[in-house]
């Protein structure tokens, strides 16, 4: 089973997964982290600025990946994980740009800009500690539910209930983009450290199933973290109501 911390509140969840990889900047001035993108993490992007903020955490020698990237969308674009990433965190903390990283969606070959990505973690040693969030169909980074998986960098098509749930980021649903480039289940379990937030009450059943879960179903790809040896679960109450 899954080892789970459940916190009373948001901004608790937040702060302890900001600790996580707080911590483990102090072991690790270089450290090669793995960042989610979407509601959940704001806080902990907001936490992680605050304490670089007040001079408890530096860093300026850090490696951020995005753990998936829509396509087309350019760096730029106000809806781009990377804008994202760069809005709440990157522009805060003073790490180089040079240090972040991002799949480039707009490659003649996205084939080949995978192979580069994937390439570019392993040459920085894979990730020191990945943080996820989780989709309602139990998708981790964009690996929807399937009944295969890539188990590195690729490109997936999504499915109508993560375009729905993501429409919520874009002023129509018909402009959420259809597909996007992810890490691999593979790619995430090389990470030394997983650490996955959930919040509200939306995400309680995906959140009881994960936590139930004791086999590895691709049909639910959160399941494939049962194959790592360090991963923590952090999840407020309402996240964890049905536990
Ligand atoms: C998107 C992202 C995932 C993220 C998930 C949950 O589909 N690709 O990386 O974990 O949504 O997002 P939210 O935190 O907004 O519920």
């Amino acid at each position: 089973m899954l080892n789970i911390t459940i916190t009373e509140t948001y901004d608790e969840m937040s702060a302890l997964a900001a600790q996580y990889v707080v911590r483990a900047l102090h072991e690790k001035p270089e450290l090669v982290m793995a960042l989610p993108t979407g509601g959940t993490p704001v806080g902990m992007l907001a936490e992680m600025c605050h304490l670089a903020r007040v001079g408890a955490a530096d860093f300026s020698r850090a490696f951020s990946f995005n753990i998936d990237e829509y396509i087309a969308l350019a760096k730029d674009d106000p809806q781009s994980y990377y804008r994202f990433l760069a809005h709440h965190f990157y522009q805060h903390v003073g790490i180089p740009t040079a240090n972040t990283f991002v799949p480039d969606v707009l490659a003649d070959s996205l084939s080949a800009e995978c192979d580069r990505y994937e390439r570019a973690i392993q040459n920085h040693g894979d990730f020191d500690i990945t943080v996820l969030g989780i989709g309602h169909d139990g998708h981790i980074g964009f690996n929807e539910p399937q009944s295969t998986h890539s188990p590195v960098c690729h490109v997936i098509d999504l499915n109508d209930e993560t375009i729905a749930a993501n429409a919520r980021f874009f002023s129509r649903q018909a402009d959420v983009p259809r597909q996007a480039i992810t890490l691999g289940i593979g790619t995430i379990l090389r990470s030394k450290a997983i650490v996955l937030i959930a919040s509200g009450h939306s995400k309680a059943a995906v959140m009881k199933q994960l936590h139930d879960c004791t086999r590895i179903d691709p049909l639910f790809p959160a399941s494939f973290l049962l194959l790592h040896s360090n991963v923590t679960l952090i999840c407020d109450s309402e996240a964890a109501s049905l536990i």
